[in-house]
């Protein structure tokens, strides 16, 4: 027998594939009229709407409800701060439409499970049912869809030595979320992608076609690890392009083994990164980059300059905070080279060699 909340949320079900279905179509509506002004369209939209509602709460008798509310100075503030936010949502939708942002707009109104899921899990402490992660799941695929675009970007020799796994599996993210500890902020991105180079395909080539494989050397993992990269790239500047934040995480391969045996990768195929993908908290600022005079090269790579450039650039780069002051203090004149060279002043995946070969890679 279905509870009382069970019931409410089965009746609302058609309510809310209605709403979907009717703001899927919109577009098509909002381009007829696209000489209006946003702002004026929903302004109308508001006054259209108004008659509707009331006449809507005249059949349902609902009037004396409707004046207790607006008797509440609570209840009044409420709906005037959620009325503000819905207008804003509307704006912008009628601004994204406008504007050619069709794809973007509804890949966002596909990840809005995502984000109520998140802000339901953070602000309301809700835990979620194995359904509701089945859901969570299909806006994924919102997301998977990204990847079509990342594995259609160039790959060496058309070899195509690159894949994607798309983690939606709660119990496998958990444990990658597990390994990714000293990372925490990467538990919070509502998708993980991880990247993966892969040169097994390959060799397959070589046994079903009968022909040897006559390049088993350090090439095929560095041609595979290229593609790999030159797909993450290409995924990230996709899901930007769309409004969506990236962060790559490489630190997935501090236990490749073990990334390896969770994802089930088979001889020749290895763990390049990871990528979160969520909205992003706030805009993104492009980082000032080395001076191109020390890293675009005329005709003949040259380093004349260089120290005095790194000196330049790191007074461009301050650091809100020093890495591994327990072990080097702290600098007053901190910036990106000091920072680089702390960081590798530590061993980093030391064991990633050994992992390689392991995988069947010879590295010669
Ligand atoms: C290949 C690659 C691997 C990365 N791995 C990590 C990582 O393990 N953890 C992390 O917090 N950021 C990681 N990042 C993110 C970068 O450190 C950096 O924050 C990001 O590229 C944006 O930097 P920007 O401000 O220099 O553009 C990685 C970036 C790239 C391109």
């Amino acid at each position: 027998m279905p509870t009382g909340a069970e019931h409410s949320r089965i009746e609302g079900l058609p309510f809310i594939l209605g709403a979907h279905a009717f703001w899927g179509l919109m577009p098509l509506y909002l381009v007829l009229v696209k000489e209006v002004p946003p702002i004026e369209f929903v302004a109308w939209r508001i006054l259209f709407t108004l008659p509707l509602c009331l006449a809507i709460l005249a059949i349902r008798k609902q009037g004396a409800e409707i004046f207790r509310a607006l008797s509440d100075r609570r209840t009044i503030l409420a709906l005037l701060a959620s009325s503000a936010m819905i207008g804003i949502n509307w704006v912008l939708y009628v601004v994204a439409i406008q504007t050619d942002h069709v794809y973007a707009a509804s890949l966002g109104y596909y990840i809005l499970p995502l984000t109520m899921m998140l802000l339901g899990m953070l602000v309301l402490g809700e835990r979620m049912s194995t359904l509701q992660w089945g859901a969570v799941a299909l806006a994924a695929v919102g997301v998977a869809l990204l990847a079509a675009g990342a594995l259609a970007a160039p790959t060496k020799s058309d070899l195509q030595q690159r894949d994607i796994v798309l983690v939606t599996d709660v119990t496998l993210r958990a444990a990658l979320n597990a390994l990714l500890a000293d990372q925490s902020w990467t538990a919070k991105a509502p998708a993980l992608l991880v990247f993966c180079g892969n040169n097994r395909r390959q060799r397959r080539l070589h046994e079903l076609r009968g022909r040897p494989f006559a390049n088993d050397h350090l090439d095929a993992f560095f041609n595979a690890a290229v593609d790999a990269g030159i797909a993450l790239a290409s995924y990230v500047t996709a899901a930007e392009t769309m409004g969506l934040g990236c962060c790559p995480i490489s630190a997935l391969r501090n236990d490749a083994e073990e990334v390896s045996r969770l994802l089930g990768l088979p001889d020749h195929v290895f763990p390049l990164a990871g990528l979160a993908v969520g909205w992003p908290v706030r805009e993104a600022v492009v980082t000032p980059r080395l001076p191109l005079a020390v890293t675009l090269h005329e005709d003949r790579y040259g380093e004349e300059g260089l120290d005095t450039a790194i000196a330049d650039y790191d007074r461009q780069r301050p650091y809100d905070a020093q890495r591994y002051v327990e072990d080097f203090g702290e600098d007053p004149d901190y910036g990106w080279s000091e920072d680089k060279a702390r960081q590798y002043a530590k061993p980093e995946r030391a064991g990633f060699g050994a992992f390689v070969r392991r995988k069947g890679f010879c590295l010669d």
